[in-house]
């Protein structure tokens, strides 16, 4: 995991082998639905993995069969609340489920309208309370021009303050990043990989492609 230089708060794992390999298979326009939400179950899971080494812990005292020590018990991982934006995140959910296992689970279906303006449809909402011990998960594959995510951190922070504030992704184009940060600055992104651009059409270049129509072979 890397910090980027650009942004406070803003991680990738491109020094992560395994994680780059995980996402050239997503990437790679032969990979069918199938492959592909395997492969983003995947990356959530590991993706929580990582997370979890930026979490709170507790030493806690264990018996084993042979005598008492000390062990360790992830305390922020208690308190999580996953945001699944539809359609893509439900896979990347699935992956980040497994790790985070006691998280509370919330539903949005938000899309981008068409271009030239992008703007936002939010149509389904359903947001668990937050108390203040929580650690939010926004999960969004592609973090693409941000405005899906500017207005879905908007709707979540209605439902109560949280400790911490996560979006977890995919890949992401800078231009997203920096728009979530302007408007979130409280926000922290962590990303397979950071690409290098949008184009035209709010696509991220080199990207994957659309990672909903991917998932579920449907446009
Ligand atoms: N959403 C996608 O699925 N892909 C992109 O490249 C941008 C937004």
């Amino acid at each position: 995991m890397k910090r980027d230089e650009r942004w406070e708060g803003v991680y990738s794992f491109e020094d992560s082998p395994f994680i780059m390999e995980i996402l050239t298979e997503l990437r790679d326009e032969r990979t069918g639905p199938i492959a592909f939400r395997k492969g983003l179950v995947k990356l959530g899971r590991y993706m929580a993995y990582e997370l979890t080494k930026t979490m709170e812990v507790e030493k806690v005292p264990v018996k084993t069969p042979l005598e008492e020590t000390e062990g360790v018990l992830v305390k922020d991982r208690r308190n999580v609340v996953i945001i699944t934006v539809l359609r893509a995140a439900i896979p990347l959910m699935e992956g980040l489920i497994k790790v985070l296992d006691h998280a509370r689970v919330g539903i949005v279906s938000a899309s981008r309208g068409k271009a030239p303006k992008f703007e936002i449809e939010m149509n389904y909402v359903k947001i668990p309370e937050i108390k203040p011990e929580d650690t939010v998960i926004v999960a969004d594959p592609m973090i693409a021009t941000g405005s899906t995510l500017i207005k879905v951190l908007e709707e979540v922070k209605r439902y109560g303050r949280a400790k911490r504030y996560v979006v977890v992704g995919v890949l992401a184009a800078p231009e997203g990043i920096s728009r979530i940060k302007e408007a979130h600055p409280d926000v922290q992104i962590f990303v397979a990989a950071i690409d290098r651009e949008l184009n035209e059409k709010g696509y991220i270049l080199p990207g994957l492609g659309d990672a909903g129509d991917r998932a579920f072979g449907a446009p």
